[in-house]
C-alpha cells in the first residue's frame, strides 16, 4: 500500500469497525475504486464518501455509502423491511446476526430501488455495486465537488424545479413505488436539475403503510415549494399520483 493510502487507512480504521474496513479494502482491491477521499454526508445511519475511481483524479469520483453496523436504527429498518414483499423472508431466517442481516438487506434494498428508479425514468444516482453494508453509486457533482442538496441550494426557478420533482414523483408512483423519505434533504440540486437520492425507505405501493408514506412525501414537497412561492395543493397532487398508479394497474 502506498504511504498516503496507508495514512488515510488509519483515519478510516478509527471510524469503522474491522468488518467494514475489510469490505472497503476488498471493494477497492476488486477495482471498484482507488481510495476513499472525504465525507460528503455523515448521517445518522450512514456516511457517504467520495472515492477516487482511479489513481488519476481526472478520472473522477464515485459515491460510497457505508451503513454503520452499530446503528441503533436497525430495529426501525427491520420494521420497514418486514412489510416490503421483496424482503418478507428476512424475519424467517435465522442465519447470521439479525442486526447485520437487517443492515445488509437495507443496503441491498437501496441498490435495487436505485436500479428501479432509473428504469422508471427517475433521475437518481446509477447504482454500481453493493456488498454487505456498502453501496457504491454514481457521484452527483463535478469532479470531487458534490452538488448541493435542495435544502442548501434554492432553485433559481422554483416553479420549474417543482414541476420536475412532481413529474419524477409521478413516474416513480406509476412504476408502483413510493420513495418514503422525500424532502429537500434527499433531493440534490444538480445544475438546477433535481436528482432524488436516499432510496432505502422506498417500497412497493402495495406494501402496507405505503399510501401514508406517499402522502408524507407529497405533503413535505408541497410545504417546501409553497415556502418558495409555488402554488401547491397536496390534495390535488395526491389525486394525480393515485391516478398514475391506477393507470399502471389497469
Ligand atoms: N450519489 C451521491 N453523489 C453525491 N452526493 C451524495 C450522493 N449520495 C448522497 N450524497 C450526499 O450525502 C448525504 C447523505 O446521503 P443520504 O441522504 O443517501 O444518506 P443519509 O441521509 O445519511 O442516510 P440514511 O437516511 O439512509 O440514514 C446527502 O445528503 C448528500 O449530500
Ligand atoms: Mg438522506
Amino acid at each position: 500500500m502506498a504511504r498516503k493510502q496507508k495514512e488515510e487507512w488509519k483515519v478510516y480504521n478509527s471510524v469503522f469497525d474491522n468488518f467494514t474496513n475489510r469490505r472497503v479494502f476488498t471493494l477497492s482491491t476488486q477495482g471498484y475504486f482507488h481510495e476513499l477521499r472525504s465525507t460528503i454526508g455523515p448521517g445518522k445511519e450512514a456516511i457517504v464518501f467520495s472515492a477516487a475511481k482511479t489513481s488519476r483524479d481526472a478520472d473522477g469520483a464515485i459515491a460510497v455509502k457505508i451503513y454503520r453496523l452499530e446503528t441503533a436504527g436497525f430495529k426501525k429498518m427491520y420494521d420497514y423491511l418486514r412489510v416490503d414483499p421483496r424482503f418478507s423472508k428476512l424475519g424467517k431466517t435465522s442465519v447470521g446476526d439479525p442486526r447485520r442481516r437487517t443492515i445488509f438487506s437495507w443496503t441491498e434494498r437501496e441498490y435495487r430501488n436505485l436500479l428501479l428508479a432509473r428504469d422508471a425514468g427517475v433521475r437518481a444516482p446509477m447504482p454500481l455495486a453493493h456488498k454487505d453494508n456498502i453501496l457504491l453509486m454514481e457521484f452527483i457533482g463535478h469532479g470531487f465537488e458534490a452538488s448541493p442538496l435542495l435544502k442548501q441550494a434554492r432553485p433559481h426557478d422554483p416553479e420549474d424545479f417543482a414541476k420536475k420533482c412532481f413529474d419524477m414523483l409521478e413516474a416513480w408512483t406509476r412504476s408502483g413505488m413510493v420513495h418514503g423519505d422525500l424532502s429537500e434533504y434527499n433531493i440534490i440540486n444538480h445544475d438546477e436539475e433535481p436528482i432524488f437520492i436516499d432510496f432505502s425507505h422506498s417500497a412497493p405501493l402495495k406494501a402496507p403503510n405505503s399510501r401514508e408514506l406517499l402522502e408524507r412525501d407529497v405533503q413535505g414537497l408541497c410545504t417546501y415549494f409553497r415556502k418558495l412561492g409555488v402554488e401547491c395543493d397536496a390534495h390535488s397532487v395526491m389525486t394525480r399520483m393515485i391516478e398514475a398508479y391506477k393507470d399502471e394497474e389497469k
